[in-house]
């Protein structure tokens, strides 16, 4: 009986009412109620917000019926308030409601969470303010993760969504795409795309437009007075990203890319997030957490050599991890002493998941005279450069130069410190190294040390072992020959993991 009664009286409810102190006795929004409970208890908007653990802004919102109540925030405030399972009721009717009335279809897309998700809380927090709605009054707030393969961005963006999900945001739905860019050759056309976002937002195939720009403006417009979520993750460029935009708020987007997707932020005010490798402790700890307490207790000093010589790369370690826990006599140690090669640790792999494809996909996408001065820095005894270094090793000019090292910096396959100096990571710095050797000739490769050699002799070479910004590795660097003479392999696809 007292559930029908309420779910007769959620039927009534407005959920956009404008009033704001209901008669008494006359039927009240959601918010409307939640207000008056709250008043009645004297609790301040922070007071109630810091008891049901959402943002302020989110309860204002509610309680001025702005923001459609989920079911896990009304949850929250019938423990709080005390009014056993009022708040819950209402929700769960005007879900059903508004379900029913619209043909709503809650697309709930997103990937799992990582059960073993580590660090990353300054970026999580950073996202967090992003798509938080209330501030961004105006427009659709797009975050773009951008970074070196493998180092964590689907899982960030995949963490955050769900946070943002849990806290009672995009209650009408989170959207997941990978749009397979770069390197893999077979980029996904927004065309295409956008046909599955449609369908998966429950327009019939007949009603979805034959032209991009329909498709695109159909798609806004389904989106359109929702709080939906779309996940663009591996992003080409930013025109594969621009027809997949929602046009109101309510939506917000995060996307993911290796490249640094230029042109995005002037066109859309994305705010773009630069992910670096794990720290070392958090290195350690994602290990720890693939191999097991046990194993790792019992030579947590390998386990560090180990993460360093991973290149603190998420990728590299997640597959290092699985690496020791699939062969079980094959202790981090072990493994750590196997890694002494720069070489042998791109062929880290499970499955079909091979570090080295993982750089190749981004090693495609460049340019000749980007690749190959790629390649000729594999060849410095230094891991920081600079671009007259860069212009005397590749016998180009500096102008040339400091734009080849951009383009490389664009695909986050050489680290930018500053204006004028980057640096190459260990694990690219090993990979750039084996393509040298096995596609530059040896006259090319000898023309190119000598030429930085005499620039060395010449200047203050920005890459002496030293660098003020240049850890001091723990480990031996290898010999100059001991890449193998394999030819990196074209992969046929991204390799994402
Ligand atoms: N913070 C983290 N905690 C635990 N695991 C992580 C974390 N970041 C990444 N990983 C794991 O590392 C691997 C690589 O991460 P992910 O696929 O997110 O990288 P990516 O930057 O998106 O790679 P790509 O450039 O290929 O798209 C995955 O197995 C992922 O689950
Ligand atoms: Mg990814």
């Amino acid at each position: 009986m007292r559930e029908a009664a309420q779910s007769s009286e959620a039927t009534q409810l407005s959920r956009r009412g404008t009033d704001r102190r209901p008669a008494v006795g006359a039927p009240a929004t959601f918010g409307q109620l939640l207000r008056a409970r709250r008043q009645q208890l004297g609790l301040s908007l922070a007071q109630l917000a810091s008891r049901v653990h959402f943002d302020r802004g989110h309860v204002s919102k509610v309680e001025t019926d702005k923001r459609s109540p989920s079911v896990n925030f009304a949850e929250a405030c019938d423990r709080v308030l005390n009014v056993g399972d009022t708040f819950t009721t209402i929700a769960t009717a005007l879900e059903a409601a508004a379900r029913q009335q619209q043909g709503w279809v809650h697309p709930a897309q997103l990937l799992a969470t990582k059960h073993n998700f580590v660090g990353r809380r300054r970026f999580l927090n950073r996202l967090d303010k992003v798509l938080r709605a209330d501030e961004q009054s105006l427009g659709v707030p797009i975050a773009v993760i951008n970074g070196p393969p493998g180092v964590g961005k689907t899982a960030l963006a995949v963490q955050s969504a769900h946070r943002a999900v849990n806290d009672g945001h995009f209650a009408d739905g989170q959207l997941f795409v990978d749009l397979q860019g770069p390197g893999s050759g077979t980029a996904a056309a927004p065309f295409d795309v956008l046909e599955d976002l449609l369908r998966a937002l429950g327009v019939p195939t007949e009603h979805i437009p034959a032209d991009l720009e329909q498709r695109a403006a159909t798609f806004r417009s389904v989106l359109h007075g929702r709080e939906v979520l779309v996940v663009l993750d591996n992003a080409a460029d930013a025109q594969q990203i621009l027809p997949l935009l929602p046009g109101s708020p309510g939506c917000a987007v995060v996307v993911t890319s290796r490249s640094r997707l230029p042109g995005l932020i002037s066109l859309v005010g994305a705010v773009t997030l630069t992910l670096p490798e794990l720290s070392r402790p958090e290195a350690a700890l994602l290990i720890r957490s693939i191999i097991g307490d046990v194993s790792a207790d019992a030579d947590p000093a390998a386990v560090a050599v180990l993460a360093e010589r991973c290149g603190h790369l998420p990728l590299a370690l997640v597959l290092a991890g699985e690496h020791v826990v699939s062969h079980r006599h094959h202790g981090a140690g072990t493994l750590a002493t196997d890694l002494i090669p720069e070489q042998a640790r791109l062929d880290l792999a499970a499955g079909d998941v091979v570090l080295r494809h993982a750089f190749d996909a981004s090693y495609i996408t460049l340019d000749e005279s980007t690749a190959r001065m790629f390649r000729l820095l594999g060849l410095l005894p230094s891991h920081a450069i600079n671009a007259a270094a860069a212009a005397a090793t590749a016998g180009v000019g500096q102008d040339e130069a400091s734009l080849l090292l951009r383009n490389l910096a664009s695909a986050h396959l050489i680290r930018q410190h500053d204006e004028c100096h980057y640096q190459l990571p260990d694990l690219l710095r090993a990979y750039a190294t084996g393509l040298a050797q096995h596609l530059d000739s040896e006259s090319e490769r000898t023309k190119a040390l000598r030429r930085a050699a005499d620039f060395q002799g010449k200047s203050a070479f920005v890459g002496s072992k030293q660098h003020a910004y240049e850890p001091e590795l723990p480990f031996p660097q290898p010999s100059a020959d001991a890449g193998t003479t394999r030819r990196a392999p074209r992969p046929a696809a991204s390799t994402t993991a």
